[in-house]
């Protein structure tokens, strides 16, 4: 069972209190940093097989901080044969990410495209059985390393009728993608769990059939934290973009824009626009494009991406930057559901002008802890926060911080807090946090 520790909560700080940003702060000069100063991600598809190109990569690890396997975690690449599960691809972008300090989205657990041809062949309690051994596997093996798993990808019908797309999946009984959803947050309680469509992004049939699936499914328990719009635009979004992001919100769960591609000739005001509607919703936690330079998309011919084929910025680029760099609400990403807090210890590290606190989501194996560095009664520009990682536990990634053993610094961003304000760093580690006291010094 998932256990979620709070530990040193810290008072004073109203809910929902603004995430100090320096004020006057330089703008962020990089997708990554930007929307990190919004405290969001922004993240790329990236194919394993374009890891050795340099100017993919350098481009990938200038800008961005999530990546999203843009094949490799499906079901045809990761069970090929029944019961044999092969993540090699898969693997060699997971090391990548980890190695440069990016959060992975896993994608996707169950599509009814891109089954392997043993399970398209399949049908019934078989294949519902063979289902949900690939989501405890798959997820299972990459516990503790991926934020957020698209569990199910594309289950809606295109159209008026607002239900579900018939596939052998569906016709194993309607209540599949609960029951795949349930048996994720058993394998990897520490990730976000996601519902990802297309032909969402404005109020229609389509979603309004999957909002009412996620409003069912929270008020029923039903373990899902987010909902993922994948935004392959042929132009601006529709008007009601944010309008749509902000209900499916205002049901308690977090919105990604998950693929986000756009063609057409207004495509700078609309990647603009996208960014503005993310930020203007506090749960929207981040935006992924799918793919990173035009000749990497799935749209040949298109150009529907941020960097033209070879590798340089295009007018796209700079209306996305300088929107990440605009105004936009603070984000506030409810953490993975259920269950509540188990215990929770006052006090939290008061140290030289700041005061740096933990909170943890553990499971078995791993945990991601959140610090949070309150400035005391003056405003700071730097911090460090001294925080030991106990034995037997290896950080696998981190964000928003620079570590040096066991020294945790402000990034060019972060550094200064005004006067009782906050800001956040994390980490994901495997092993168990026990004992983690942190002492916060500032300057
Ligand atoms: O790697 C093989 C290659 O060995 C073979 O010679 C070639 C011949 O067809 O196929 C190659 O695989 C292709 C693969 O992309 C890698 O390029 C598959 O045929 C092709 O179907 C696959 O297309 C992917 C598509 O999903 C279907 O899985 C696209 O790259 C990928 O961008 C696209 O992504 C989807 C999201 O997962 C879900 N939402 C829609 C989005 C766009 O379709």
């Amino acid at each position: 069972m998932r256990l979620a520790v709070t530990l040193a909560a810290v008072s004073a700080v109203a809910a929902g209190a603004a995430v100090a940003l320096a004020s006057g702060a330089q703008a962020g000069s990089t997708l990554g940093a930007s929307a990190a100063e919004k405290g969001r991600y922004f993240g790329t598809a990236v194919a394993a097989g374009k890891l050795s190109n340099s100017q993919y990569t350098g481009i990938l690890d200038r800008e961005f901080n999530m990546i999203t396997p843009e094949n490799e975690m499906k079901w045809d690449a990761t069970e090929p044969s029944q019961g044999q599960f092969r993540y090699t691809s898969a693997d060699q972008i997971v090391a990548h990410a980890q190695a440069h300090g990016q959060r992975m989205r896993g994608h996707a657990l169950l599509w009814y495209q891109q089954e392997p041809g043993w399970a398209q062949n399949m049908s019934g309690s078989a294949l519902r059985s063979a289902m949900m051994n690939h989501v405890s596997t798959v997820a299972g093996h990459y516990k503790g390393k991926i934020y957020a798993w698209d569990v199910v990808n594309e289950a809606f019908a295109d159209g008026n009728s607002g239900g579900r797309r018939d596939s052998n999946l569906q016709r194993t009984g309607n209540d599949w993608i609960e029951a795949a959803f349930r048996a994720a947050r058993a394998a990897d309680p520490g990730a976000k769990l996601c519902y990802n469509d297309y032909n969402t992004d404005g109020i229609n049939a389509k979603s309004t059939g999957v909002y009412n699936m996620v409003k069912d499914f929270r008020s029923r328990g039903v373990p899902i934290d987010c909902v993922g719009f994948q935004s392959h635009l042929g132009g601006l979004p529709p008007s009601d973009y944010q309008a749509n992001l902000q209900r499916f919100a205002d049901l308690g769960v977090e919105v990604q824009i998950t693929e986000l591609d756009i063609s057409g000739s207004n495509q700078a005001t609309a990647y603009a626009n996208v960014v503005k509607a993310c930020l203007n919703v506090s749960r929207c936690a981040g935006i992924t494009t799918w793919g990173i330079r035009d000749s990497d998309s799935w749209r040949t011919g298109e150009n529907p991406l941020l960097f033209d084929a070879n590798g340089n910025k295009k007018a796209a680029y700079t209306a996305t930057l300088n929107a990440l760099n605009g105004p936009g609400s603070t984000v506030s990403t409810p953490p993975v559901s259920s269950p509540p807090p188990v215990s929770s210890s006052p006090g939290g590290g008061t140290g030289n002008g700041c005061t740096a606190t933990v909170s943890l989501n553990q499971w078995d194996g791993g945990f991601v802890a959140t610090v949070r560095v309150t400035a005391g009664s003056s405003a700071i520009n730097s911090w460090t926060v001294t925080l030991p990682v106990p034995s037997g536990v290896t950080v696998t990634g981190s964000w928003n911080v620079t570590r040096s053993g066991n020294s945790w610094t402000n990034v060019s961003y972060n550094g200064h807090v005004e006067a009782g304000q906050y800001t956040e760093f994390g980490f994901q580690a495997t092993g168990t946090a026990s004992g983690l006291n942190p002492a916060c010094s500032a300057a």
